[in-house]
């Protein structure tokens, strides 16, 4: 499985501050110095954390693989064009939540999806839904005509060790399997962590994690680098 490390927290806790500490471009460099596949950031509507000038400077500074997380708004769509990053992964976004809460209804807006992903799809961006994994997310994904989707991994991570876990990891590994069936590739995020990834290992398909809070929080006691390592001894 690919790694791709979620630096978001890093530009959290740089606008604490409102300066340039810590350095977004160089945690991303440290990340991938470090083994990881790609980075991942989050623009999101109100830039609490992610700026524009850092996602051009992620992609033009830096020739890592970049996936840019975003809402499916016009204006974000537009960024995605000009910028051209490697991948988009197409969240849904809410004001007030801390992080991104549930997946895309994709199947209730199949047409509206299936015109948003279109441009981005023909300027060769590698078009992701992040979508919870039940079936009819998946077959609704599958219809839209993105190669990816990344599965929810929220819920499995809060049942990890308690009686619901092995249900919440039959969901997902049933919505992966389906997925795979359907001719998606099928990466996974949210909540993993050093303790819960092992088991993605068990599904067998899945193509890369996007991992951020975790790292980023071991990284204040080990480093970066570490942190970093530690995840991919785990993923590899
Ligand atoms: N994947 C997606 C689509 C996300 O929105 C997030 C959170 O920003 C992540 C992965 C990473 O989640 P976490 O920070 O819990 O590892």
């Amino acid at each position: 499985m690919l790694l791709g490390v979620n630096i978001d927290h890093i530009a959290t806790l740089r606008n604490a501050r409102g300066e340039s500490d810590p350095n977004v471009i160089d945690a991303a460099r440290i990340c991938m110095n470090a083994g990881a596949d790609g980075i991942t950031a989050h623009l999101r509507e109100d830039r609490r954390h992610i700026k524009d000038n850092d996602v051009y400077s992620l992609k033009n500074d830096l020739k890592f693989r970049l996936n840019l997380e975003m809402a499916a708004t016009d204006e974000m769509q537009k960024i995605a064009l000009d910028l051209l990053p490697d991948a988009c992964c197409i969240v849904p976004e809410r004001r007030q939540e801390i992080t991104t809460e549930g997946g895309l209804d994709v199947y209730s807006n199949i047409e509206y999806m299936k015109k948003y992903v279109k441009p981005l799809l023909n300027s060769n961006i590698e078009v992701s839904l992040f979508i919870t994994p039940d079936k009819e997310q998946i077959e609704a994904a599958a219809e839209i005509g993105v190669h990816f989707v990344e599965l929810h991994t929220g819920a499995y991570s809060r049942a990890y060790g308690t009686i619901n876990e092995e249900t919440e990891f039959n969901r997902l590994k049933n919505a992966a399997l389906l997925g795979q069936k359907l001719g998606l590739k099928i990466n996974a995020g949210h909540g993993l962590n050093y303790n819960n990834v092992h088991r993605m290992h068990e599904i067998g398909i899945l193509n890369e994690l996007n991992i951020g809070h975790s790292i980023i929080s071991k990284a204040v006691f080990i480093g970066l680098d570490n942190a970093v390592n530690e995840m991919l001894k785990l993923i590899r």
